[in-house]
């Protein structure tokens, strides 16, 4: 039986790529090879939305030429952001390499398995979605759920819309076919993905009634038996309405959690981004989801050292931080991607050591909001759904919240399984607690 080793970079959109290219591999009579070494075919998802995510791509590239010399009848492909991005020049650059293809592509790596194929390949049309592929999921319990692709945003320092292309919206009867095969096969959460998964379904016709939304789509998903949780990533605040903030606190399993990027807190670099949001309507729409769902978790993401950043504009950023008080945040230093429109500016650019303090002082301000407001946990029970053993204490168990905070505690209970956890303890990143039964049975 032939093998493959395939690595996974980036985002959650990768991570549900790469369980479909599993998927389609096995079918198709491929077993996992545990180490690289050992894989016939040698795969890797790539990522290319910071220079650091391409930097630690090439250096696993370099494994694979390696084994190529050795073995040469191994077959080494490609797939994701980066080939995407690189696609005109990466059978130039990197000849060892027999097969190329972008996120649209992924059913075509079947295509080149499967034929005699000894000239390499490249694929890089936006036609399918991965979500149509059979799918080899890491958790029994736990399925994403690809709603859309592509991405009609154009923010200034992005690469993606150029790798994954215009958006397209799955029409919303075959997601809710798809949620509830999921839920016969054990899943209990759900996490809808797509680049801006709240603009779902504008591409779609109209048919008899309304377009279906993205908070209708929760609804539909929402009513499927078996489905405890339904997650999403990523919202864009510029569409972040009330219908989709209501459903948290109207559907039963909708989480209270919101990933609601910022980027910058300064209107004047907002637009620079092209963020078509100002500090202002961002503001707006966290008090909308602060009334509707008081307890909500909210985080968020932060770019620092966009060019053309003054001290001011960065002390804006600082101000929504210190206002908004997000429950964590994944903070970026800037980084000019191929082809991007911020990439080309000039001027302004802000130098190393000032992006380095800035990113110090951002990070202090975020990991003291991310532990204040993870006290209000402690002292309350909450339903955590088990993910497997902790990792810093194989005695413990480790799971999720439906906030979205990873809790290690004290307990008896399987994976997949929901159970509640008191809570004792917080630090700004995991709760600590313990299992309700065993504390019951304490006393
Ligand atoms: N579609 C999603 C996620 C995009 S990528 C969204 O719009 O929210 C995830 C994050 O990476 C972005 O939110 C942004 O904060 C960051 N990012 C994207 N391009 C970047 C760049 N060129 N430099 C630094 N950070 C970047
Ligand atoms: Fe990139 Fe902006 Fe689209 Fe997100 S919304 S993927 S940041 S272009
Ligand atoms: Fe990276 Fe592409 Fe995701 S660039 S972050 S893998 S959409």
């Amino acid at each position: 039986m032939k093998r493959y080793h395939l690595t996974t970079f980036g985002c959650q959109m990768n991570e549900h790529d790469s369980e479909r290219m599993k998927g389609m591999l096995e079918s198709l009579g491929y077993s996992e090879a545990p180490e690289r070494s050992e894989a016939d075919v040698i795969l890797f998802n790539t990522c290319s939305i910071r220079e650091t995510a391409d930097r630690r791509f090439i250096s696993h590239l370099g494994e694979a030429k390696r084994l190529k010399r050795e073995q040469p009848e191994r077959v080494i492909g490609v797939g994701g952001c980066w080939a995407q991005s690189l696609k005109d020049e990466v059978f130039a650059r990197f000849p060892f390499v027999d097969v190329a293809f972008g996120p649209g592509q992924v059913n075509r790596l079947a295509e080149f398995l499967t034929s005699d194929s000894l000239t390499a390949q490249g694929y890089f049309e936006f036609e399918g979605f991965t979500g149509h592929l059979p799918a080899r999921r890491e958790r029994t319990f736990q399925g994403w759920l690809q709603i859309s692709v592509g991405c009609n945003c154009a923010c200034s320092y992005c690469i993606v819309p150029s790798t994954r292309g215009r958006e397209v919206s799955r029409p919303p009867q075959e997601l809710v076919a798809e949620v509830q095969a999921m839920a016969a096969d054990g899943v209990r959460e759900v996490t809808l993905l797509g680049q801006n998964v709240n603009s779902y379904g504008r591409d779609l016709p109209r048919g008899d009634g309304e377009r279906p939304g993205f908070a209708s789509l929760l609804g539909m998903l929402d009513e499927i038996e078996g489905i405890e949780r339904i997650r999403y990533t990523s919202p864009h605040p510029k569409d972040m309405r009330e219908d989709v903030i209501r459903a948290h606190s109207e559907l039963q399993s909708v989480c209270e959690h919101i990933h609601l990027p910022l980027q910058s807190g300064s209107s004047r670099i907002l637009k620079a981004m092209r963020r078509t949001y100002d500090r202002e309507r961002y503001l707006s729409r966290v008090a909308m989801i602060r009334e509707h769902v008081p307890d909500v978790a909210l985080t968020t993401d932060i770019i620092v050292g966009f060019p053309g950043e003054s001290e001011e504009d960065f002390q804006q950023t600082l101000d929504v931080v210190e206002q908004v008080s997000y429950d964590s945040a994944f903070t970026f230093v800037f980084s000019p991607r191929r082809g991007t429109e911020a990439a080309e500016i000039g001027e302004g650019i802000v130098a190393h050591p000032v992006k380095v303090e800035r990113m110090e002082r951002l990070v202090e301000a975020v990991q003291r909001h991310a532990k204040e407001r993870a006290q209000r946990f402690v002292g309350r029970t909450v339903e955590v759904l088990v993910e497997g053993t902790s990792r810093t204490d194989p005695d413990r168990l480790r799971g999720r919240t439906r906030h979205n905070k990873v809790v290690n505690f004290a307990g008896l209970a399987a994976p997949g399984e929901l159970t509640d956890v008191e809570i004792l303890s917080a630090t700004s990143q995991t709760l600590r607690g313990e299992e309700r039964l065993l504390a019951r049975t304490a006393v």
